[in-house]
């Protein structure tokens, strides 16, 4: 069976976020299984990756994108270094970018994105068994392969779109239209809602199935899905929610070489001390207090709104006995009160950008890791935190809540209800109680080691998915 993942990010091609970590590693856990060869399809960007690996041209072409004619190459990675075939689309001024996103052209750069791909497959005759679409910036595929005479080769090709993050849907004016490649205009409906298209929906609309990141996010989008609400019951019979893993092969804390110390569960309790005095060390902190750490981007559905107060509040509330490590960066608001905030207190450390090893760093350091998520449809760090023996402190939503259990009921994680300063703080105290029991603390550590995120068992769902 052969299954092609389009995607905007792939680690470590090209990650903003956790998008890129499941599709650099769900293609490779899917190959290791009996008849499957699954590949990804991505836009080219700018990055060390593409300048330190050697690419074959396997296409050179043009689509028109309303009155512009676009050249279209595919690039295919030659040595496979990823665990599968990586193939890049580029389109001089459009995909040949620095970065995924954040472009006023977006729209524009999506849909060549998509347009060139299925025009790649549709004049090469490439018929995949599967095109599995991740996120929006791919929604619309599978309502083009359909409707669209240009891709008349790939009609009928079961379609999967996985949603990622419901927030982004991608809306856009119907002007857009004229931007796309020509499609059956008796089928218009199958773009739009409530006058935009919105490549999400009609992702939910025309894929043969689609699935979310969780059974939780999944539960959740019924009654909080941006206005989809009702698409999403409506069209309930092909959903399904597959929980993420984790590339156990990245992410393993003994032979991690972003950390100053490796370790597994039975040295965990020595070599995560030495890790955590070494980075309060480099951070001005206090390796002999606690550790909360917070890692990712300042954004409201994580609850990065929060932090200011958390921070400033736990240091006072607890006369100074716990240190906070801030590693992200985002709204520019949250930004400025934490670096008020970095300036005034010694107990808090605030690292902004984005930095990899870093990350890697400070999973393996810290004690507790906060995840305050206003919205979580399934969330990585809890699960690299576990593998690295730090207590995730999560809320209770999404994919949070299916894979974090409060130690009360037995778990090995906290939880918290209501996303708010007092509740976050609630949990911040409960975690100062255990910290303080070494024994439950050392017990816990050993706990979030032995839990299995690997991804064989969601590999197996998605395949389980794509045969039926
Ligand atoms: P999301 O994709 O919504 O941001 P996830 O939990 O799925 O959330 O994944 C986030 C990923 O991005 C993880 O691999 C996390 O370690 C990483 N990450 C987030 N912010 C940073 C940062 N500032 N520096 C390094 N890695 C980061
Ligand atoms: C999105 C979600 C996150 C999830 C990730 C990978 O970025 O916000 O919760 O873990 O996708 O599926």
């Amino acid at each position: 069976m052969v299954v092609y993942h389009l995607s905007t990010e792939c680690y470590p091609v090209a990650k903003v976020g956790g998008l890129a970590d499941v599709v650099g590693a769900l293609p490779k856990y899917q190959n290791k299984i009996k008849d499957i060869d699954a590949k990804v399809v991505m836009p080219w960007y700018n990055k060390s990756f593409v300048y330190d690996h050697e690419f074959d041209m396997v296409f050179d072409g043009f689509i028109h994108q309303g009155p512009n004619m676009l050249q279209v190459q595919v690039l295919k990675e030659k040595s496979n270094a990823l665990g599968f075939e990586l193939y890049m689309v580029k389109i001089p001024g459009l995909l040949d970018r620095d970065n995924p996103y954040g472009y006023e052209d977006e729209s524009f750069q999506f849909l060549a994105f998509q347009h060139g791909a299925l025009h790649w497959l549709s004049a090469m005759e490439i018929r995949p068994d599967i095109l599995h679409c991740h996120d929006y910036h791919t929604g619309l595929v599978p309502f083009m392969i359909e409707y669209c005479p240009e891709f008349k080769f790939l009609k009928g090709v079961k379609t999967i779109g996985t949603i990622h993050n419901g927030e982004y849907q991608g809306m856009m004016s119907w002007d857009m239209a004229n931007y796309m490649p020509s499609f059956d205009q008796y089928k218009w409906g199958l773009m739009d809602w409530n006058g935009y298209i919105n490549p999400l929906a009609s992702m939910i609309k025309c894929a043969t199935a689609f699935t979310t990141v969780s059974q939780g996010y999944l539960e959740e989008l019924f009654v909080s899905f941006r206005g989809l609400e009702s698409l999403v019951r409506d069209e309930f019979g092909k959903a399904y929610g597959i929980i993420n893993g984790i590339d156990t092969e990245v992410w393993n804390p003994e032979t991690d070489p972003m950390l100053d110390f490796n370790f597994n569960i039975k040295n965990a309790i020595a070599q995560k001390k030495k890790n955590k005095e070494k980075l309060c060390k480099e951070y001005g902190l206090k390796p002999e207090l606690p550790l909360f750490a917070f890692i990712g981007r300042f954004a409201t559905e994580k609850g990065a709104d929060f932090l200011p107060d958390v921070v400033w509040r736990s240091i006072k509330q607890s006369y100074g006995a716990l240190n906070i490590m801030i590693l992200g960066s985002g709204n520019s608001y949250i930004e400025n009160k934490l670096k008020e905030y970095d300036y005034i207190y010694t107990n808090f450390a605030l690292d902004l950008g984005y930095k990899e090893y870093l990350s890697h760093k400070i999973y393996a350091s810290a004690d507790f890791l906060l995840m305050p998520s206003r919205v979580e449809p399934c969330g990585l760090n809890q699960m690299y935190s576990m593998r690295y023996g730090t207590v995730p402190i999560v809320r209770y939503t999404g994919g949070l809540r299916d894979t974090v259990e409060d130690i009360s009921t037995g778990g090995a994680g906290i939880n918290f209800t209501f996303p708010g300063v007092d509740d976050i703080i609630h949990a911040i105290n409960r975690a100062l109680l255990v910290y303080n029991q070494k024994e439950e603390m050392e017990n816990l550590i050993h706990a979030n080691m032995n839990f299995d995120f690997a991804w064989e068992k969601s590999a197996e769902k998605y395949i389980a998915l794509y045969k039926n």
